[in-house]
Order: C-alpha cells, then structure tokens, then sequence
C-alpha cells in the first residue's frame, strides 16, 4: 500500500509507540485488503468493551502516547458506581473496566460508552467517509444516513480514529455498495419487534451481503431500523443495505443493484416471521429478569417502558433492567420516566452492555427480553425472546407464556 512521508514516518515511529501501533495495523488491513493508499475520515466508533483484549489494545495505544485525530466515540462497559451498590464485585473484577475506562480518556477518545453514538453523539453526514464498528452501528451508518464505512473491528476503527485514516477498499468505492440479494417483504411489519425479526431471518437466510428490500410500505422509524441493523448482524454479517426510495443511495430497485441483477432472491411473509418468532421467543415459565436495550434504548423505548409500567409493580422475585445511553437516561430523568421506572421497582443503567461480566450473579437464572443478540451472548442461562409489552406484563407476573 502507497504511503505518503508522513504515513512512513509514523510508521517508523518518529510520532509515538502509540501512533507506530495504529499505523501498523492499518496498513496490515490494507495489504489484506489490496487497498492502494489510506484515506482520511471524519470520525469513528469503537466498538470494544470492558474485558481485556480490548483493555490490552486500548492501553498499548495510550502507553505510546497516541490520541484520537479525528472524534471517535465508545462501546458501552458498564457503570461500576451503580452496578457496586447493587452487586458484590470484587476489586479485582473492576479492575478491567477501570483501566478501560482510564485509556480511553488519555486518548482523547469521546466517552459516550453506548453502542448507538450514531444518533446522539456521533452522526455521520451522507458521504462522509468514517470507521465505525458495531453491529447497529455500521449498517446504520451505511444504509440510512449514507457515510461509508466497512465492517470495522473495534481495534481497526480505534486504530483509524487515532491516525484520522483508514485503507480505502470495500464499501469505500461506491461499486461495492451494490446490493446482493433481493428480499421482497410481504410480511405486515407492525412493530419494532417485527424489524428485529425481519432482520434475524434474513441474515440467518443470506449470511453475508448487502439486501435490497422491497415492500416495506411505511416508513420505518429509528427504533424499528436500528434493530434490523443490529439482527442482521446477529447470525449474519451485513454492512448494509438498502430500501429504495427510502435509504439515500438507492431511489429504484435498479439504483440499489447498480443496474446489475442480484444474486439471489427472498420473500419474506408473515409465516416466516411466525417461524423465526416460535424458534427463538423460547419455553414458558418462571423468569427471574428482564433485559432490555440491547442495542441501548433510545428515549423514546424508556418512554414505552414507563408507559407499560405505569401503575403496576415488578414481581418481587424479578429483577429488570433497561440499558441506555447517558444521554437517554438523562432526558429521562428529566421527563419523569426514571422516576416512573423506578417506582416500579425497575432500574434504568447507561454505558452499560449485556456482554459484560456485571451480569455474572444472573448466570443461572431464565431472561426475557426483546432482543436475539442479548439473548445470544447468554450472560443468563435460559432465555425467552419476545415483543417489549410481553417482557413488560411478564415481568409483573413473574412468569412467560
Ligand atoms: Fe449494545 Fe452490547 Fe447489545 S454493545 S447491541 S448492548 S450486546
């Protein structure tokens, strides 16, 4: 890959251990990828967490002095101040967290600790050239607002956020943004849970592409499209897509396939949706929590949970949790619905993931929520998956089904 004197120089080292590192792995990706030279970006998301492969890269970067060239945002870990007053954790497991959260402010990082920045922290404008890893994010980011970025690791989006570049490949040149495979959507899609099972059995049909859905008749809300981001990107690997008429790089089917015809075709109605739904929403029973805002909630989903909760009690035996970003939690505390949430017996937590070791005392209870991709990094045991208002009147009952 062509490298520019500056480029070369950070790569000898002459700007920092911590720079030399980033370099390092950029150009690594970009000889991979046959990239011929780095471009520069607006910003990035980095999509690591509060465990210690992530700890390990972020502090190699921060001992080496280096910093974020251009703002880059990150993951969610989790809020040790509040998960403390709740559950015994021990020094030693807040140590990780810690130090992750310690390097990422020595490198200038934006310490948004949610894994949805592209909507309050962190939004890209059409065409801006970016790195963003994470599964809602990149899709996102890609498909309905029109910045490029490839499906970044979190190293390889931090490393672009600390030199402010990233190789050019991929879904950098417009002729790789084509898409791959027509979906025709037959299914009457009422609700956001409808969008994450849209996403979950398209991506468990096609694996990795870039789909061009067609008869989505409503327009789509935020809620609804970031969770088909995210579930086509829980069994599946897609770094866009399209809806035409709808996401900006495609008016017509024909704009979305670049005149090309795609390689193969789906229809989805709503028996597929039913199918998806019986196979994941899992067995009726006794639960012990809720989980939900994975990916984090907007404010308008903690207005929901509020409304759903309005005067009724959590069981005594149930815990329930919905995780959010700073942001969110704020202007929820603010409109009354942390209050509301609370009064029911309820816990509203930012900057927190479910893929953190936090959850560890619910490793063996049954957990519902509304999301496959918590669900799938098991922090509990058993799992039933289903629609927000069902999780809501089970966790008032105590039990599902
Ligand atoms: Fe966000 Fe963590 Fe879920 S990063 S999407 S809350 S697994």
């Amino acid at each position: 890959m062509y490298l520019t004197k500056e480029e070369e120089r950070i790569l000898d080292g002459e700007f920092g251990e911590g720079m030399r590192k980033a370099m390092e792995l950029l150009v690594a990706i970009g000889d991979a990828y046959d990239a011929e030279k780095l471009i520069p970006i607006t910003r990035a998301h980095a999509a690591s967490s509060g465990q210690e492969g992530d700890m390990y890269f972020v502090e190699l970067l921060a001992k080496g002095g280096a910093s974020c060239r251009v703002p880059t945002t990150t993951n969610p870990v989790y809020d040790m101040e509040y998960f403390h007053s709740i559950f015994e954790i021990s020094e030693e497991e807040a140590e990780v967290p810690r130090r992750v959260k310690k390097a990422y402010k020595q490198i200038d990082a934006i310490l948004s600790w949610s894994c949805t920045p592209y909507i309050t922290e962190n939004i890209p404008l059409y065409g801006e050239h970016v790195a963003f890893s994470e599964s809602s994010a990149t899709p996102y980011v890609n498909s309905v607002i029109g910045a490029r970025t490839n499906r970044e690791a979190a190293q390889s989006a931090l490393a672009a956020g600390i030199i402010g570049k990233t190789p050019e490949y991929g879904l950098h040149f417009k002729e790789n943004r084509k898409g791959t495979h027509l979906v025709k959507v037959e299914a009457d899609l009422k609700d956001e849970f409808d969008y994450t099972l849209l996403g979950y059995y398209v991506a468990k049909q096609i694996g990795y592409g870039i789909p061009v859905f067609t008869g989505i008749s409503k327009q789509p809300s935020t809620e609804q499209l970031i969770n088909l981001c995210a579930m086509l990107n829980t069994p599946g690997a897609v770094p866009m897509f399209h809806i035409p008429g709808f996401t900006v790089e495609a008016k017509t089917v024909k704009d979305a396939f670049q005149g090309d015809v795609p390689e193969d075709k789906i229809t989805v109605t709503d028996d597929e949706l039913k199918r998806t739904y019986e196979e994941i929403r899992g067995a009726s029973g006794k639960i012990d929590l809720v989980m939900l805002g994975c990916p984090h909630y907007t404010l308008k989903q903690v207005e929901e949970v509020a409304r759903l909760l309005r005067g009724k009690k959590i069981h005594r035996d149930v815990s329930f949790w919905v995780c959010t970003s700073a942001t969110a939690k704020l202007l929820a505390e603010r409109n009354g619905y942390l209050s509301e949430i609370e009064r029911a017996g309820g816990h509203v937590v930012a900057d927190t993931c479910i893929d953190e070791p936090c959850w560890h005392p619910y490793k063996d209870k049954t957990g519902a929520t509304d999301s496959p991709k918590c669900a799938y990094y098991r922090r509990f045991k058993e799992a039933v998956i289903t629609r927000l208002k069902d999780c809501v009147e089970a966790a008032v009952k105590g039990e599902w089904g």
